[in-house]
C-alpha cells in the first residue's frame, strides 16, 4: 500500500524500460526503475553515445520503448494513442533540445508562445501566473536576458547563446511539471552558463517543475538535488529465477 501511495505521488515512474534504435540488435537502454518526484532537480551524466538524449526522448514522449512503462503525471505514455501522447507531452513537459529546434520562420515571441498554442492547459497556466501567455513569454524572455528589441526579431538573426535562451523560455512557459534539458549550456561561456542555470532553477522552483538536466560537464552536478550516472542505471535486469 505504501508503495502504491508513493507511486501515485511520483511525477514520473519508469519501469522495465527497454529501448533500442531500429536496426540495432542490442538494446541501448534497459532501466528497471526510475522515479522522479515533483519539483526534483536531477543531473544526468554519462559519456557521449551512452543514450542520454535517447532517454530524454523517451521520458518526454518523443520516442517509444519496445517494452516497459513510462508513467507521466498519472498516464502511461507507452499506452496512449499517438494524439493523446502528443497532448500529454505538450501539457506536461518542456523540452530544451540539444539543437534548440526553434521554428526559423517564426519570430522570437511566437516561438516561445508555441506550447500555449498547442496546449490550452499551458495557456491557462501562463495566464494564471502572468495574466496572459503573451505576458508570460515577455517576462521569461526578459528573465533570460533578451530585451524587448530581441523579442521582435526573427530567431535566425540571434546568436547561438540567444537562441538557447529562447528555447529555455519556450520550455518553461505555462509551467510544465517536467522540464527536460539536453546539454543546454554546452554552447555558452562560463558566466552565461551560470546565469542560464540560475534562471532554470528559479523558474522550476517557482512552478514546482521537476528539472532533468543532461550534461557531460560534471562541474555543474553539485547544484542539483540528485545525480544519475546513466551507465550505472542502465543495466539489464537479472534473469528471473537465477539465484546469485
Ligand atoms: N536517430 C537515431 N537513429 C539511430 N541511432 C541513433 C539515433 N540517435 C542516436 N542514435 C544512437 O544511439 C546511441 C546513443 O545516442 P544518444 O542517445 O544521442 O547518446 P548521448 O546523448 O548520450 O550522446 C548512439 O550510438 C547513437 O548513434
Ligand atoms: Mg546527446
Amino acid at each position: 500500500m505504501i508503495q502504491g501511495v508513493a507511486t501515485a505521488a511520483a511525477l514520473l515512474q519508469v519501469s522495465g524500460l527497454r529501448f533500442g534504435w531500429k536496426g540495432e540488435k542490442a538494446a541501448l537502454l534497459q532501466i528497471d526503475n526510475l522515479t522522479i518526484q515533483p519539483g526534483e532537480s536531477v543531473f544526468i551524466h554519462g559519456p557521449s553515445g551512452c543514450g542520454k538524449s535517447s532517454l530524454l526522448g523517451l521520458l518526454g514522449g518523443v520516442l517509444l520503448p519496445q517494452a516497459g512503462s513510462i508513467q507521466l503525471a498519472g498516464a502511461d505514455l507507452t499506452r496512449l494513442p499517438a494524439r493523446q501522447r502528443e497532448r500529454a507531452r505538450v501539457d506536461h513537459t518542456g523540452f530544451i533540445f540539444q539543437q534548440f529546434n526553434l521554428i526559423p520562420y517564426l519570430g522570437v515571441l511566437a516561438n516561445v508562445l508555441l506550447p500555449c498554442q498547442f496546449s490550452s492547459r499551458r495557456a491557462a497556466r501562463a495566464s494564471a501566473s502572468d495574466g496572459s501567455p503573451q505576458r508570460a513569454a515577455q517576462r521569461l524572455l526578459t528573465a533570460v536576458g533578451l530585451d524587448s528589441d530581441a523579442h521582435r526579431r526573427p530567431v535566425t538573426s540571434l546568436s547561438v547563446g540567444q537562441q538557447q535562451r529562447v528555447a529555455a523560455a519556450r520550455a518553461l512557459i505555462g509551467s510544465p511539471e517536467l522540464v527536460l534539458a539536453d546539454e543546454p549550456t554546452s554552447a555558452l561561456d562560463a558566466d552565461t552558463q551560470e546565469i542560464f542555470l540560475r534562471l532554470l532553477f528559479d523558474e522550476c522552483r517557482r512552478a514546482n517543475s521537476a528539472l532533468l538536466f543532461v550534461s557531460h560537464d560534471q562541474r555543474l552536478a553539485g547544484q542539483f538535488q540528485r545525480r544519475i550516472d546513466l551507465p550505472a542505471l542502465n543495466r539489464p535486469a537479472p534473469a528471473e529465477g537465477v539465484s546469485p
